[in-house]
């Protein structure tokens, strides 16, 4: 596909995430605006991998549009677990109706991925990855797909009071903190995220 540039739709209603593409893309001359901010819906994530829901945000957002738009999809994959919960990591994090108000509950999920594990064994493998897919489309159908990856294990309990998610309970690999105990300036340069940036950048602008 053709380089980005100009205005680019940024699938997410997430502004957190926005402010971090933003500062990403900012140098390359590119003017993001959240799909949020544009008031368009947000599609269901029915794909099974990260790629096929990234492509359906980053489709859905560039039809709606008219502009080229950018969506991201990622997670946590745990090796003895077959990679769950991967494409459902928040998911997991889910609070059953029952318990009150909608939101997520990150300690009830790592619990969730710590218990499963531990019906294992206690040799079992604990190495995991964290994914990150970013995926751009144009109204017209063009579409480029960057993945990411930070490999590490998980330990038990969480350490850590920065970042966000599962970041409490991931080491990341030659290193013994986790990612909550990393300084997010730290993290960023090391994360999935950063690792797929990387690819998008080389390959959309060449550097
Ligand atoms: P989504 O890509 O916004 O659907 O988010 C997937 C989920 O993966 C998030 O809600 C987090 O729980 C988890 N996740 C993705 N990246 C990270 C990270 O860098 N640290 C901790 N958790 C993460």
């Amino acid at each position: 596909m053709g380089k980005i540039g100009g205005k680019l739709v940024i699938a997410t209603h997430n502004a957190g995430k926005l402010k971090e593409i933003a500062a990403l893309l900012a140098p390359f001359g590119v003017d993001c605006i959240s799909a949020g901010a544009l008031g368009l819906p947000e599609p269901p994530e029915t794909g099974i991998t990260f790629a096929e829901n990234a492509l359906i945000k980053a489709r859905a957002a560039a039809q709606a549009s008219g502009l080229p738009a950018l969506a991201d999809d990622s997670g946590l994959c745990v090796a003895a677990l077959g990679g769950r919960p991967g494409v459902y990591t928040a998911d997991w994090a889910e609070r059953q109706r029952f318990e009150g108000p909608s939101g997520r509950d990150w300690y009830m999920a790592m619990g969730k991925v710590e218990g499963l594990l531990c019906e294992h064994g206690p040799d079992v493998d604990r190495s995991c990855w964290f994914a990150c897919v970013l995926a751009i489309a144009t109204p017209d159908g063009e579409t480029a797909v960057y993945e990411g990856r930070a490999n590490g294990t998980l330990t038990w309990p969480p350490r850590g009071t920065m970042g966000f998610g599962y970041d409490p309970v991931f080491v990341p690999l030659g290193e013994t903190r986790t990612f909550a105990e990393h300084d997010p300036q730290e993290k960023h340069k090391i994360s999935h995220r950063a690792d797929a940036f990387a690819k998008l950048v080389k390959d959309q602008f060449g550097q």
